[in-house]
């Protein structure tokens, strides 16, 4: 099937090391025409981008990017070379390219056609469309994994989400309440109603008073088994005070404080340091375990987001959708932080 593509396409690459508007070019690459055992070809309908991809353009070295690369991550699309697996052609996909897997086969997402290994795909329930299910794997599999794999979060008890309209925060609230957990979350103001719309118990304001003190002054009974931080906190604070908070035995999960190169967030991530690795609690340090999650992809955790989706009790959540030319317009909208769900590209332009 390969055969009977074309053998040129458009893809977004990083060419060299630097902001989006630096370091990405729209290139014509050849079509993968060789698959490896286990792999498929992919026509990619739509992607979506997540902070990972835009925090490597600006600080991988090029000896280990080498560039020039495909950019990002999450993909939904189409099967056009099944390969000898499990899938066939034509079948509708969502694929996850994990940033180990990319950096070995410089394949990405936001580009027409792309390789992958059939485990890394699974079919999308065709109750969602394209541009909505395309977000799904990385952040899906990422808030899965705080909860589960690092949290240990077990049904009836109660995780406290920092972060409750980014990503990660918005599917985590709804993945624990599928799993029948009690679920608090965080965000500003303006996205109340829409965390209170994925299910939350209750919502904290953050631009009302710091997270932690608003805890501290008002505690949980029972206090929290679990908190993840969805938002990749670099001020340790919601970690160093949350004894008043956090069960003994409690797990504080972080997506990974990454600092501003700023003398504030040089300060703030020394003294995260500081309070996880230097200072354990025999030293007075927090009584509590800080734990980082680092997603890996999982093929039964991909097939249980999707049946979360088929089953309606995962709901995408989509902020923006580009078309492809406007990949740069969309690196700007992911950039400012505020995105209230997943940043999505329209690659093929009849996808829905
Ligand atoms: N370690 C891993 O394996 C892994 C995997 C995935 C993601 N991550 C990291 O996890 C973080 C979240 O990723 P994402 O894709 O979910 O991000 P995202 O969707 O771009 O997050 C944007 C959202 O964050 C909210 N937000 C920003 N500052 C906040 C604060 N102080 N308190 C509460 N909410 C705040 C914003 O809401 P407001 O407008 O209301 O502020 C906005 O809705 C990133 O740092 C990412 O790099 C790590």
């Amino acid at each position: 099937m390969a055969s009977q593509l074309t053998s040129s396409q458009r893809a977004w690459t990083a060419v060299k090391r630097g902001s989006p508007a630096k370091a990405l070019a729209l290139q014509d690459v050849p079509i993968p025409s060789k698959l490896v055992e286990g792999e498929v070809l992919v026509k990619v309908q739509a992607a979506a981008l997540n902070p990972v991809g835009y925090k490597l353009m600006g600080t991988l070295p090029n000896f280990i990017a080498r560039r020039p690369i495909t950019v990002e991550h999450d993909l939904a699309g189409v099967i056009v070379d099944a390969n000898g697996s499990e899938f066939s052609i034509g079948d509708e996909i969502i694929g996850f390219i994990p940033v180990q897997l990319q950096l070995k086969t410089r394949q990405g997402a936001i580009t027409e056609y792309t390789r992958l290994p059939a485990s890394n795909v699974t079919i999308r329930p065709p109750n969602i469309t394209p541009t909505d299910a395309c977000g799904i794997p990385l952040a899906g599999e990422t808030a899965m994994q705080s909860l589960f794999d690092v949290g240990k979060l077990e049904p009836g008890q109660t995780v406290f989400i920092n972060g409750g309209s980014s990503s990660v925060g918005a599917f985590a609230i709804q993945i624990a309440k599928a799993r029948g957990c009690k679920v608090v979350a965080s965000a500003s103001g303006k996205n109340e109603d829409f965390v209170k719309s994925l299910g939350v118990d209750d919502f904290l304001d953050y631009t009302k008073a710091p997270i932690h003190k608003q805890l501290e002054d008002n505690p949980p009974s029972p206090k929290y088994h679990l908190i993840v931080d969805a938002v990749g906190l670099v001020n340790p604070s919601l970690y160093t005070h949350s004894e008043a908070y956090l069960a003994p035995g409690g797990v504080f999960v972080s997506t990974g404080p990454l600092p501003s190169f700023s003398w504030k967030g040089i300060s703030d991530i020394v003294s995260t340091i500081n309070e996880v690795f230097l200072r354990p609690s025999w030293l007075g340090g927090t009584k509590r375990t800080w734990k980082l999650v680092n997603v890996v992809h999982k093929k039964e955790d991909l097939y249980s987001l999707r049946d979360l989706l088929a089953d309606g009790k995962l709901k995408p959540v989509v902020d923006s959708i580009f078309s492809f030319e406007d990949t740069l317009k969309a690196y700007d909208r992911i950039k400012t932080q505020r995105a209230k769900g997943k940043v999505v590209i329209r690659v093929d332009p009849k996808a829905d």
